[in-house]
């Protein structure tokens, strides 16, 4: 008897097929966003289930589902889930980090670039027809080559951001995190560790690489935002709920920063109607991650612990990025 598994939303047809080598697999490939409710249904009888980076997982739902002992995430970020709550269940909890690093931190670069430089505004003024003679001021944004970057939240991505900074583009760099960097590798990403309200005031582009967590709820809010250079762009490519997404819509609003990229919001998909409604934000379907090599790299990666966590496959009981590895004993 094969044990029975599930997948949470549509995946890759091939990478779900290598889950059906080992168990019996129930997949979503109607991609329907399923209630807690309605997953809760689904994961009857399930021994583990592979997950993306949005269905909560919680104390409630271990209840209800007392046969499942995997839960393997093809996202990096983690805050969907208990992890405590699973490992006082004896669930195995994995994540997904590393096979994103350089492609998030492209993106991260890519929106901060556009952000500064006016990209999306400048081609939403093309489309609209209006375009009718250069000018010499127009679509004026803020330099990136040597403009002070500083990053929120020093790990993998956030280190990533900053050597494209400092090595590509001659960015001083500061950062600010909750540890401080090896001196090594300050030294060799260019990067000064500084409090919170330095980077804010001293940096032309502050990039959000943070992990949500209680204690990161709107890391950026109005206090923040103030501290700001009013020619500053602020990027945040980590997760909706660090910063305050109405407190930004103001600031923009107001010009009291200059411009924000934003990849993830409060309370996504819906957007904050502030952010909508103001020209200088870039905005983007939280993608960071999503090139199609590293998205099936992601997808992978959870199949890979989802094997591992049950006791097949080559890495039987020993699942690779496992978040809490103590439940396996
Ligand atoms: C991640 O991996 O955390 C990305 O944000 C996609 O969810």
């Amino acid at each position: 008897m094969k044990p029975a598994v599930l997948v949470c939303r549509a995946v890759f047809p091939d990478i779900v097929q290598r889950l059906r080598e080992h168990f019996e697999v129930e997949s979503n490939d109607a991609d329907v966003v399923w209630t807690p409710t309605e997953l809760i249904a689904h994961l009857q009888g399930k021994a583990g289930v592979f997950i993306t980076g949005t269905q909560p997982i919680d104390a409630a739902l271990l209840q209800a589902c007392p046969d499942l002992r995997a839960v393997c995430s093809m996202a990096v970020g983690y805050n969907n889930v208990d992890v405590p709550a699973c490992t006082a269940r004896g669930v195995l909890v994995s994540n997904a980090p590393d096979v994103l690093t350089e492609t998030t931190a492209d993106f991260g670069f890519a929106l901060m670039m556009a952000t500064a430089r006016r990209v999306t505004e400048g081609e939403r003024f093309l489309r609209s027809g209006a375009w009718d003679r250069w000018s010499v001021d127009a679509f004026a944004g803020a330099d990136v080559f040597g403009a002070t970057l500083g990053v929120l939240g020093m790990g993998r991505i956030g280190q990533a951001i900053a050597r494209r900074g400092a090595l590509g583009f001659g960015m001083p760099v500061l950062y600010h995190n909750r540890s401080r960097l090896d001196p090594a590798v300050e030294q060799r990403l260019s990067a000064r560790y500084v409090d919170k309200e330095t980077l804010m005031r001293q940096s032309d582009h502050v990039v959000v690489v943070v992990p949500y967590t209680a204690a990161s709820h709107h890391t950026v809010g109005a206090t923040e935002l103030a501290w700001m250079k009013r020619t500053a762009t602020l990027t945040n490519i980590a997760r909706g709920g660090i910063v305050d997404d109405a407190a930004l819509a103001q600031a923009l609003a107001q010009r009291r920063i200059a411009a924000a990229g934003l990849d993830v919001f409060e309370g996504e998909p819906r957007v904050h109607p502030g952010l909508l409604s103001v020209p200088n934000v870039v905005l983007t379907p939280h993608i960071a991650s999503a090139s199609l090599p590293t998205s099936r790299a992601m997808a992978n990666l959870a199949v890979d612990n989802l094997i591992a966590a049950l006791g097949r496959g080559p890495h039987a009981g020993k699942p690779s990025t496992a978040l809490n590895p103590q439940v396996l004993g």
